[in-house]
């Protein structure tokens, strides 16, 4: 079995050391979980005070990340303002250190998004990305990663080692799409998004299937092809995620995969975001579905 570290050697030495950082950090995170659920403020089963997990994640992260040498900033959901080395380094990265963090009450599916390029900006559009992946910390730990080699899922096995092996490699969104996961409540979609969503009823005749955390529910269109969408609302026409450090990476690793992205107009890829924090609707899936979107949002 081929693991991470041996199938990253041909990327630049930098980006690996980056993936390594995070990869490292697994067994602390996974084992960490159960105790560290309850809520910020209060102790932990081992009298720790708690820090929010998606707080003491990011921490952790950060910490990884500034070891490498190579880092010379970080953009996170959890950082008020990035961090810039003051002794420069090659690479930025932008984590969303706990996606899906709603999910910890009810032990649902989360997980870390991360990306990484090495151009001056601090922003980029993702079509910059030099390598893009999440871990999700579902029934089995997986950590996808985008690259010049394709979309490969490595598979975290036995604590004790802090390397994943391959598990699945060169993955391709199946060709006809079976799922879609549909966020937003739908009584807040505007008419475009509402027709879109019947022609995937309809026309796609997809299945509804939606876990609230958008690793999740990009992992299994990966996987099964079909549409993720956390479109435009009436009342929020940027939606509710995050271009940096959600959209951008997500977006990279389902194009690299074969389907295609779009904020109702063009590629997220394309897209140059002015803020850290600013957000953009997102549709995700296959070719078909998006170029529909795309369709039917322009009538
Ligand atoms: O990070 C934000 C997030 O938790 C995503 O992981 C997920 O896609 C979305 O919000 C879920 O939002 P909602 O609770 O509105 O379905
Ligand atoms: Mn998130």
């Amino acid at each position: 079995m081929t693991t991470l570290s041996e199938y990253i050697t041909d990327l630049d030495e930098g980006l690996a050391k980056i993936i390594l950082a995070v990869s490292g950090t697994t067994d602390t995170i996974f084992a960490s979980l159960p105790h560290r659920r309850g809520a910020a403020g209060t102790e932990n089963i081992y009298g720790e005070e708690q820090k929010a997990l998606d707080v003491w994640t990011n921490d952790i992260l950060c910490e990884a990340f500034k070891a490498t040498g190579v880092v010379k900033a970080i953009v996170s959901e959890e950082l008020g303002e990035p961090w810039i080395n003051p002794e420069g380094g090659k690479y930025t990265v932008s984590i969303d250190p706990l996606d899906g963090s709603s999910n910890i009450e009810s032990n649902n599916l989360f997980g870390t998004i991360v990306g990484v390029h090495s151009q001056d900006e601090l922003l980029v559009p993702a079509e910059k990305l030099d390598v893009a992946f999440y871990n999700l910390y579902g029934p089995i730990t997986t950590l996808v990663l985008a690259s010049n080699k394709g979309v490969t899922e490595f598979v975290k096995h036995r604590t004790g080692s802090t390397d994943y092996h391959v598990g699945k490699e060169n993955i391709r969104i199946p060709e006809k799409g079976k799922l879609m996961g549909l966020g937003g409540a739908p009584y807040k979609w505007t008419d475009g998004v509402n027709k879109f969503a019947d022609y995937l009823k309809d026309e796609a005749k997809l299945k509804v299937r939606y876990g609230g955390a958008f690793v999740g529910d990009i992992n299994q269109i990966l996987y099964y092809g079909g549409c993720f969408m956390y479109p435009e609302l009436v009342d929020k026409p940027q939606g509710k995620l995050r271009l940096v450090i959600e959209c951008g990476p997500m977006s990279y690793i389902i194009e690299k995969a074969g389907g295609a992205s779009s904020n109702g107009r063009e590629s997220i890829l394309a897209l140059k975001p002015g803020e850290v924090d600013e957000r953009s609707p997102v549709y995700v899936g296959n070719k078909d579905l998006i170029a529909k979107l795309e369709e039917i949002l322009k009538l």
